[in-house]
């Protein structure tokens, strides 16, 4: 009994899937960039795709960019890896980069939609130099292939 205890790995955190402002607005919110599915298709699908990969999966939403910050600090403790929509956020916001960089986690960065083909604004991320790699432009999909590239990372 022993032997087999000492055995077994520690239980992997779970990855955070942390999604910023209108984000909650999915499948309303414009469909022609951002599609018909919701934020609980893609939580759904995420958690779906994590027991798969034996992944654990945590999943929030918030419009508030103090929110964010502070349930990026707590990742640094709790979780094993962030991917991160930060919504309109990613072309603003030095807190979440600084946070993202304090938390020390593998981070995978996701868009919906292609920023790079959309406004200039929007061409600039300020959580890029956080992240592992970014997906854009894939939907709802690149969250799913977030979570198979830090498996591939976190999982043993
Ligand atoms: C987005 C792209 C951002 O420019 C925009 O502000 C969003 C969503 C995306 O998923 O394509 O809110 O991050």
């Amino acid at each position: 009994m022993a032997a087999k205890a000492a055995r077994s790995r520690p239980a992997l955190k779970p990855v955070l899937i942390l999604n910023g402002p209108n984000l909650n607005m999915l499948g309303k919110r414009q469909p022609e960039i951002y599609g018909h599915e919701t934020l609980a298709d893609v939580e759904k699908a995420c958690r779906a795709e994590g027991l798969r990969l034996g992944l654990p999966v945590e999943f929030a939403q918030s419009n508030h960019e103090g929110v964010l910050v502070d349930l990026i600090q707590a990742a640094r403790e709790k979780n094993a890896g962030i991917i991160i929509n930060a919504g309109a956020y990613t072309h603003t916001s030095v807190a979440l980069l600084d946070a993202l960089n304090a938390a020390e986690r593998p981070t995978v960065e996701v868009h919906l939609s292609n920023i790079y083909k959309r406004e200039r604004f929007r061409h600039h991320s300020y959580i890029s130099p956080a992240a592992i790699g970014v997906i854009a432009g894939l939907g709802t999909q690149g969250y799913l292939l977030a979570l198979q590239a830090l498996a591939r990372l976190l999982v043993r």
